[in-house]
């Protein structure tokens, strides 16, 4: 809810097992993916989240149908689609709403959505996205408030990402899969996420090869059936309550998880000298203290995950020496580091880099969550704070992180909601 806080106590260590949800970017684009055939899509483990919520929201006012079947299987069917345009008042609440125009241009040869909202963190231009879908044939317009694209039927290419955007690989691989002959997308992004899209594509009929790599190949077919797929475990949460472990000194199995997709983070927390055990699907977190301070840049996959910097800034605020950290895929996420200023994290911030030297004792304070994951950061410092640390704006976690108070009380951490009518109480587990 807007106006939601919550209250941590520090200074509990987290031990316990945590089960982690299926990832929230992998769910979104495979939600928009159902629209491309008339038989039902049936998804499993789609986390319970707010981006899910609107996505959800978007596709019925296309006229899908989506319906929750109970412990994360959502049934979609999209064979009454009754408008190419999705409603601007949904789209502008996340980024990945934008993801529809890629089926809806491939199945229907017309599109229309505005330009998406999602977290203040730079820059976020569509023209990955636009220059892909200009290539496969589609005409780009604006009409009112939105981009129209539009094309009797696409036609397969070779496309050159100028950067290898998460979001614009997916919409154009959900483009291509119905053109008419062969794309290949050169510089595509490599996420884990674009290679669940591409498997889950394939179980539909796409003849697509090279996912995981950025070229990637796809052969159009003359249409696409329906499908039960598996979301991925969500690597930014496993990332995060790894941290969380860490920054508490705790003990904590997280799993569900694949480790692999977790190499860069793994390779960081053990240089910083945390004590990481990696099984085939868990990843275990032991106490580990004197953490030294480590340089870490964040880059597209596989290099070390930008969604994962803020909580591991949190983290580096408790290792001894100095660390820097350059953000090199946005040009404004370092906005999170003023929060822990706040509790008393020693961070100065140049352009794209921040230098922070510890450790410091951080103290509970006044923060605020100002997207998804700077909300996570906070967090993360308020359970290695002394004193109480409010964080206001939760809802950006609630669109990120499935039950995440919830799942840190079941690990110890003193966390509790605090609703904007209610009045605040102290912390309980
Ligand atoms: N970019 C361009 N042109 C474009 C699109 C992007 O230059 O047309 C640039 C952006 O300016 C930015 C960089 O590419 O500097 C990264 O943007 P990208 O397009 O790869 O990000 P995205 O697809 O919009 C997804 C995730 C983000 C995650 C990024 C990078 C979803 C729904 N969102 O966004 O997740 O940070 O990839 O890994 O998949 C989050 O979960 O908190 C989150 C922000």
């Amino acid at each position: 809810m807007v106006g939601d806080r919550f209250v941590i106590e520090g200074g509990h260590r987290l031990e316990g097992v945590v089960r982690i949800s299926g990832a929230k970017n992998a769910a979104l684009p495979a939600i928009a993916a159902a629209l491309l055939t008339s038989d039902d899509c049936i998804l499993e483990d789609v986390p319970d989240i707010e981006d899910v919520a609107v996505m959800s929201e978007v596709l019925r006012r296309l006229g899908a149908t989506v319906e929750w079947l109970g412990q994360g299987r959502v049934r979609i069917n999209a064979a009454r689609i009754h408008t190419l345009a999705a409603p601007s008042e949904l789209v502008v609440r996340n980024r990945a709403s934008f993801v529809v125009m890629g089926p809806l241009l491939g199945r229907f040869g017309e599109a229309a959505c505005c330009p998406p909202g999602g977290d203040v963190i730079g820059e976020r231009p569509l023209d990955v996205h636009l220059a892909g879908f200009r290539a496969l044939g589609a005409t780009i317009s604006r009409f009112e408030d939105k981009y129209r694209a539009q094309a009797p039927r696409l036609q397969g290419t070779r496309i050159f990402l100028d950067y290898p955007s998460v979001l614009g690989t997916e919409n154009i691989l959900l483009a291509a899969c119905m053109a008419h002959g062969r794309t290949v997308v050169c510089n595509a992004a490599a996420e884990p996420e674009v290679s669940f899209l591409a498997g889950m594509l394939n179980s539909m009929g796409a003849r697509i090869t090279g996912a995981g790599s950025n070229i990637i190949e796809i052969e159009g077919v003359p249409e696409l059936h329906g499908t039960t797929t598996t979301v991925i475990p969500d690597r930014i949460e496993a990332g995060t309550f790894a941290c969380a472990a860490a920054i508490s000194c705790g003990e904590v199995v997280l799993e569900n998880v694949v480790p692999r997709h977790l190499d860069a983070l793994i390779w960081k927390l053990r240089e910083a000298g945390a004590v990481i055990e990696v099984g085939e699907r868990t990843l275990q977190v032991r106490p580990s203290r004197d953490l030294q301070g480590v340089t870490v840049q964040a880059l597209p996959y596989p290099g070390f995950a930008t969604d994962l910097q803020s909580v591991f800034g949190a983290l580096l605020t408790q290792a001894h020496g100095m660390s820097i950290i350059h953000e090199r895929v946005y040009d404004n996420r370092l906005l999170y580091v003023g929060e822990l200023r706040k509790m008393g994290a020693n961070v100065v911030v140049a352009g794209q880099t921040a230098i922070i030297n510890g450790p410091t004792s951080l103290a509970g304070a006044a923060v605020r969550a100002l997207d998804i994951r700077s909300g996570a950061a906070v967090v993360l410092a308020g359970l290695a704070a002394h004193g109480v640390t409010d964080v206001g704006d939760v809802y950006h976690l609630d669109r990120g992180y499935e039950h995440f108070a919830e799942k840190l009380q079941g690990l110890g951490a003193h966390i509790r909601r605090v609703s904007s009518k209610a009045q605040l109480t102290s912390p309980t587990r």
